[in-house]
């Protein structure tokens, strides 16, 4: 599985508490910055993650923010991006199995590192369920498509 990380300098800490995570894992990433805790603006990192991940060079995406809610708002306008906020391993799983997220993101002002390495665990191991689940994530795509009905 290759991931695709960013944050801004709002989810800098995590964001590499994460990589760390990643790399002990034995994962394949790539680290869209930033770089460092000097302000930047949200949406200029989470925009290449979900372009990258909607354009199939990348299976998930993983964004950080202060809260967790610029970055997912970013990466949902994306077509083929299902972005999911979570803050706990139920919605994580859930984001998963019934919605098929392929980018989730994180509120590093929010909550500690434990929980989210957790989180970030329990959503990179979790798989869509399928079955009436695809009929409306299927809905989405036809929404996304123009198609409102
Ligand atoms: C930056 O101060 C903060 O606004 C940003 O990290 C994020 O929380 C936005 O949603």
């Amino acid at each position: 599985m290759k991931i695709a990380i960013a944050a801004d300098h709002g989810g800098f800490r995590l964001k590499q508490e994460i990589v760390r995570y990643l790399e002990q894992q034995g994962y394949q990433y790539k680290d869209f910055g930033t770089y460092s805790e000097e302000a930047v603006d949200y949406p200029d990192y989470a925009l290449p993650v979900a372009r990258a991940v909607a354009a199939g060079q990348f299976d998930r995406g993983i964004i950080c923010c202060g809260t967790g809610i610029g970055v997912c708002i970013v990466a949902n306008k994306v077509p083929g991006v299902r972005a999911a906020l979570c803050h706990d391993t139920f919605s994580a799983r859930a984001s998963r199995e019934h919605n098929n997220a392929n980018v989730l993101t994180l509120g590093e002002r929010v909550i500690g590192t434990g929980l989210a390495l957790q989180i970030v665990e329990t959503w990179l191991n979790s798989q869509f369920a399928g079955g009436r689940h695809a009929r409306r994530v299927d809905k989405i795509t036809r929404i996304e498509q123009g198609c409102c009905s």
